[in-house]
């Protein structure tokens, strides 16, 4: 079984007999392909040591919320982060009530409210701690809020009692887990996107370009990866690497840019032109290196680059679903819609470029979507999260076109 491959899941252990279940779970995710890091609280240590899971996966384990030598390394936001997945098991009653009244006096705890990577919990506990109102409550309400509960399951507890509560085995959580990535917004289809600048040489050592940096690009590929697509990535030059599962083709120059978005649009079902490309390029390119001559003042002359993200909406068969993106200093919305309508696209992310914290070389981002009869403002936030939000939204707009 290798479908968990690069995906990282968070595992994290909490306080119950079922913890030494979750040495063959790291195990098991690791023999699919899933990068695991351990999270254990200090009840789960009483259990089963570090250790044990240090070495099966491969990772020191992460402890405490405040040890200065884990947060110089991975610290907790980051970890956040960085999982694609949180699976807590075995999560203990006590566990599960200090998460659903959003409390975080503890790494686990504090990870997840600081994530926005989905959570499993695998409930073990006894079956009267199970059957007890305030732990149905407590799972009632993490369920409704779209945490996913795998398990428990129904049989003889290692207390002696027989009824649910016991943790689901290793074999059948490691399924699960990787079924998790199997239902994503963006399941089953291709996905094309752009991504970075363009360079529109002058000559074998001078180009045309500007500062996109790719991370928006970048960050959109990753989400829809997750989000169950099979991505082309069609890059200009940046400096990022792309991410794991992804088709990266790398490009220079708008018109390889446009061949490579063509090539093989007949299959692909969504179309987002994240790349900030050259609008002109040099009318021809010097086969040597232009000299500096006596005249103070040098004339470029430029030709317009074709539009990639019109051209793919304008297909008259099989045209993706199209969303294209609109940098702007003012008029923010207005400009953005009215390059919806003359690119004829499905949607477009517009976002405020005047405003040094969001855009093009920050980490950070602020978009509005914006279609023909709608438009939602999503906060500003890192591009990593922006763009899990705008898969997820382009993706309801999308189904919603195929119906
Ligand atoms: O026209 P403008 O550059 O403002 O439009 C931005 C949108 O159009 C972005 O989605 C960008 O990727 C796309 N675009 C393109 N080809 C061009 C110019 C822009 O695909 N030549």
């Amino acid at each position: 079984m290798q479908r968990l491959t690069n995906r990282r899941i968070l595992l994290g252990i909490t306080g119950g007999i079922a913890a030494y279940k979750s040495a063959e779970l790291t195990r098991l995710l690791k023999g699919a392909g899933a990068d695991v890091r351990i999270v254990m609280t200090p009840a789960a240590t009483e259990f089963i040591t570090p250790l044990t899971l240090q070495a099966l996966s491969g990772h020191p384990v992460h402890l405490q919320l405040l040890d200065p030598e884990a947060e110089a390394g991975m610290g907790h936001i980051e970890l956040a982060k960085w999982a694609d997945l949180i699976l807590i098991a075995p999560a203990s009653a006590d566990f599960i009530a200090r998460f659903s009244a959003g409390m975080g006096d503890d790494l686990l705890t504090t990870l997840c409210l600081a994530t926005d990577a989905p959570i499993c919990l695998a409930p073990a506990m006894n079956q009267a701690m199970w059957r007890d109102p305030r732990t149905q409550d407590n799972v009632r309400q993490l369920s409704a809020q779209g945490v996913t509960l795998l398990g428990p399951g129904v049989g003889a507890q290692a207390c002696g009692d027989t009824g649910p509560g016991r943790m689901l085995e290793p074999e059948e959580l490691a399924e699960l887990a990787a079924e998790q990535f199997e239902h994503g917004a963006l399941s089953g289809l291709r996905v094309f996107i752009t991504a970075g600048p363009t360079r529109e040489p002058l000559d074998p050592v001078r180009y045309i370009s500007n500062h996109s940096s790719g991370k928006m690009g970048y960050a959109l590929a990753e989400a829809a990866v997750d989000a169950g697509a099979s991505v082309k990535l069609i890059s200009g030059p940046v400096t990022l690497t792309p991410p794991s599962r992804v088709d990266c083709v790398q490009v220079e120059t708008a018109e390889e840019m446009l061949a490579a978005s063509l090539d093989g649009i007949a299959g692909c079902d969504l179309f987002i032109a994240a790349a900030a490309v050259a609008d002109y390029r040099p009318i021809s390119v010097a086969e040597h290196k232009i000299k500096k001559g006596n005249e103070e003042i040098m004339e470029l002359r430029l030709t317009k680059n074709p539009d990639i993200v019109a051209t793919v909406a304008g297909l008259s068969e099989q045209r993706p679903y199209t969303v294209g993106f609109a940098a702007e200093t003012r008029d923010v919305i207005g400009y953005a819609r009215s390059k919806l309508a003359r690119k004829g696209l499905d949607l477009i992310v517009a976002n405020d470029v005047s405003n040094p914290d969001i855009g093009f070389n920050s980490d950070d981002n602020a978009v509005t979507l914006v279609s023909a009869d709608d438009e939602v403002a999503l906060p500003q936030a890192s591009k990593r999260q922006l763009a899990r939000q705008l898969i997820e939204q382009i993706a309801q707009h999308y189904h919603q076109s195929t119906k």
